[in-house]
C-alpha cells in the first residue's frame, strides 16, 4: 500500500544512518552525540519514527511496529558494543598484549664527579663554608703573582701551563686556564674581610702527561680560613672530619712537609685508606706576604688553606682506578653511579 512505504523507507534511512554514525564515532563524546541524535527522547530521531507509526492505519500498525521494535533494538545494541569498544585501551583494541613488560625507560644522571662536587659541597657546608666562584681564565697576578709565585719560579714556565694565545687582559698582560683553585683565594680575600670561611671547586688545567690518575683538566675543592688565631690544628680537624664525612667513618689523616709559595709552613695531606696512605691534596698556613698582599694584617689575623684533588676522592670511594674513565662518556661506566 502506498502510504505504507513512505514509514518504512524511513526506517531503513534511520538505521542505516544511525549504524554508520556508530560506526564513525571516534570517542565516548562522539557517541553520546549520536545517541542523543538517534535515541534523545526529546528531539532524537527516534521520536519522528514513532510519530510515523502513530499516524500509520490501525492495520499496518502491528507490522510498522515490529519494524519500529527491531530498529530501535538493533541501533541500542550496536551503540552498547561501540561503547565497550571504545572503552578499551588502544593497544588492546589493535590486538597488542599490554600484560608484556614494556620497554624500560633509562633515566639519565649526573655525571659522578657532579654528584661528588655537590656533596662535597653540602659536607663542608656543615661545617660553616660557603661556596665561592672564579674564573677559569686567569691573568699571571691571580694565578701567580699574588700567591707568591716569583716570575723565575718554574710554575710559571709556559710549558706548565696553558696560556691562551688569541686572548689577553685588558692592560695587554698575558691570560692562562688557571693551574689551581688557589685563584679564588685571592679574589675572595680581595673582596671581604676576615672572618673568611669558604671553598671553591672547579675545573683546572694542566699540561701534565696523562696517565691513571693524572688528566690536563681535573677538578680541585679550594678551603679558605682566615680570622683571628686560625690554627693548623683547626686545618687537620677540618680535613679529617670532612675526609669521614665523605667516606662516611673514621679516616685518619696525616701531615707531611712540603712547601708551596704561597702557605708556610706547607703540607701535603695523606689520608689512610686500606692500610695505604693517599694523596689528597696540599694545604698550609696562608703566608703572610698573600695577607699583606689582600690588604690583611698579619699580626691580627691567620688563616689556612687547602686544594684537594675531586678526582682522587671519588676514585677511591667507588675504587675506581683510572681517572680517564670519567672523561670517557662510556655509558656503561656512567650508569653505575
Ligand atoms: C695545589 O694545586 C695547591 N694549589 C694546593 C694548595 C691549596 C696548597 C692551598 C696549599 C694551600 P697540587 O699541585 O699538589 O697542589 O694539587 C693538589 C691535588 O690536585 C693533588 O693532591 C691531586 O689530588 C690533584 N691533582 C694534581 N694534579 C692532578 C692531575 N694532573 N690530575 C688529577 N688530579 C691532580
Amino acid at each position: 500500500m502506498p502510504e505504507n512505504i513512505e514509514p518504512t523507507a524511513a526506517f531503513d534511512e534511520y538505521e542505516q544512518a544511525a549504524l554508520n554514525a556508530i560506526a564513525a564515532a571516534g570517542s565516548a563524546e562522539g557517541l553520546e552525540a549520536v545517541r542523543i541524535e538517534f535515541l534523545g527522547k526529546n528531539k532524537g530521531r527516534l521520536r519522528d519514527l514513532q510519530k510515523l507509526l502513530g499516524a500509520a492505519d490501525k492495520q499496518q500498525r502491528p507490522v510498522l511496529g515490529k519494524r519500529f521494535n527491531s530498529v530501535k533494538t538493533a541501533v541500542i545494541q550496536t551503540l552498547e558494543q561501540r561503547r565497550t569498544e571504545l572503552s578499551r585501551p588502544k593497544a588492546e583494541a589493535v590486538g597488542v598484549d599490554i600484560t608484556l613488560p614494556g620497554t624500560p625507560v633509562r633515566l639519565g644522571r649526573r655525571h659522578p664527579l657532579t654528584q661528588t662536587i655537590e656533596e662535597f659541597k653540602d659536607i663542608i657546608g656543615r661545617f660553616g663554608f660557603s661556596v665561592a666562584e672564579g674564573p677559569e681564565i686567569e691573568d699571571e697576578h691571580h694565578n701567580f703573582i699574588s700567591l707568591n709565585i716569583p716570575a723565575d719560579h718554574p710554575a710559571r714556565d709556559p710549558l706548565e701551563n696553558f696560556y691562551l694565545a688569541t686572548a689577553e687582559t685588558a692592560s695587554g698582560g698575558p691570560v692562562l686556564l688557571r693551574t689551581q683553585t688557589s685563584t679564588v683565594q685571592i679574589r675572595v680575600m680581595q673582596q671581604t674581610e676576615p672572618p673568611i670561611r669558604v671553598v671553591s671547586l672547579g675545573r683546572v688545567y694542566r699540561p701534565d702527561t696523562i696517565d691513571a690518575t693524572h688528566c690536563c683538566m681535573f677538578h680541585q675543592m679550594e678551603g679558605l680560613m682566615v680570622g683571628e688565631g686560625v690554627t693548623m690544628a683547626q686545618l687537620k680537624t677540618v680535613l679529617t672530619m670532612f675526609a669521614s664525612a665523605y667516606l662516611g667513618h673514621d679516616v685518619p689523616i696525616r701531615f707531611r712537609p712540603s712547601f708551596f709559595p704561597f702557605t708556610e709552613p706547607s703540607v701535603e695531606v695523606d689520608m689512610l685508606w686500606d692500610e695505604n696512605w693517599l694523596e689528597l691534596g696540599g694545604a698550609g698556613m696562608v703566608d703572610p706576604n698573600v695577607l699583606r698582599a689582600v690588604g690583611y694584617d698579619p699580626d691580627a689575623v691567620s688563616g689556612f688553606a687547602f686544594g684537594l684533588g675531586i678526582e682522587r676522592f671519588c676514585m677511591r670511594r667507588h675504587q675506581i682506578t683510572d681517572i680517564r674513565r670519567f672523561f670517557e662518556n662510556d655509558v656503561r661506566f656512567l650508569r653505575q653511579f
